[in-house]
């Protein structure tokens, strides 16, 4: 197709949900059961490795069981990937893997894996699925060294900020899915690609705390609308090739 746009997508917790993973901020969400800064933090690593291992450990396991598969909102935007190639990034604040598994390839994780392990030694990042703690060694040292969980913490920078910012920049639409806009940097984002003129849309079961940035606003559970966004995006410039050929 001519003239793609260049799409970046933001998503959230939102958009696992409905693949049986918990959000953070809902009733019953992760921050309602644990406190942020009990095992969220590098204060709690430091103060409670173990509490911090176990967390992170449990929610390895529970994103490994059958049940917990990618739904039609992470398939749709593999779809619009296998159409658009490299004109889609997608930027995920999730530590999941569902939009891997769905088939997306050009994505970014700002704020970590679950299934992944980080040498405290040499920063290297291990792809490990199984339990970890304090006395599990890292593959990459002679001594080895211990590891942690690959999650950018509360206080952390969170991954590949320049690529990210740079590609907003540079995006024609900025697609926002699944995220309550609390949590800074990414909250920002859509502010950036607005500065840029990118069309602005969001796609939530509720507004979010930034919802007046947005040019459009399509609310309900991601598996109904994230399809049909996406469908109704890749017929538009469908037809705006057609167009062309006329
Ligand atoms: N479909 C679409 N949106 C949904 C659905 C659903 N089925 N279920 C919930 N949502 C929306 C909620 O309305 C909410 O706005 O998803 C959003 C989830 O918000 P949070 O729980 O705050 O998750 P997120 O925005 O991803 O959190 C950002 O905070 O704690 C940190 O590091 C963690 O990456 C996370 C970051």
């Amino acid at each position: 197709m001519a003239n793609l746009p260049r799409v970046v997508i933001l998503t959230g917790a939102g958009i696992s949900a409905e693949s049986g993973l918990k959000t953070f901020r809902d009733s019953n969400g992760l921050w309602e059961n644990h406190k942020i800064e009990d095992v969220a933090t590098p204060e709690a690593f430091a103060g409670n490795p173990d509490l911090v291992y176990g967390f992170y450990n449990d929610r390895r396991a529970q994103l490994q069981l059958p049940n917990v598969k990618p739904n039609r909102a992470h398939e749709a935007l593999a779809s619009l990937e296998s159409v658009f190639g490299n004109n889609v990034l997608l930027v995920t604040q999730n530590v999941d893997n569902l939009h891997e598994r769905a088939g997306s390839k050009n994505i970014i994780h700002m704020h970590g894996k679950l299934l992944s392990s980080r040498c405290i030694n040499s920063g290297r990042s291990h792809t490990w699925h199984s339990k970890f703690d304090a006395s599990t060694p890292c593959p990459c040292c002679t001594p080895a060294s211990a590891m942690r969980p690959d999650i950018v913490w509360f206080g952390e920078m969170p991954m590949y900020m320049d690529n990210i910012i740079l590609a907003l920049t540079k995006a024609d639409i900025f697609l926002s899915i699944g995220t309550s806009g609390q949590v800074y940097p990414a909250a920002g984002f859509v502010q950036v690609a607005k500065d840029s003129g990118a069309r602005t849309v969001e796609l939530n079961l509720q507004p979010s705390d930034k919802c007046a940035l947005f040019d459009e606003s399509y609310l309900g559970r991601a598996s109904m609308i994230v399809p049909q966004f996406i469908h109704s995006l890749i017929d538009e410039y469908a037809l705006t090739q057609q167009n062309s050929l006329l």
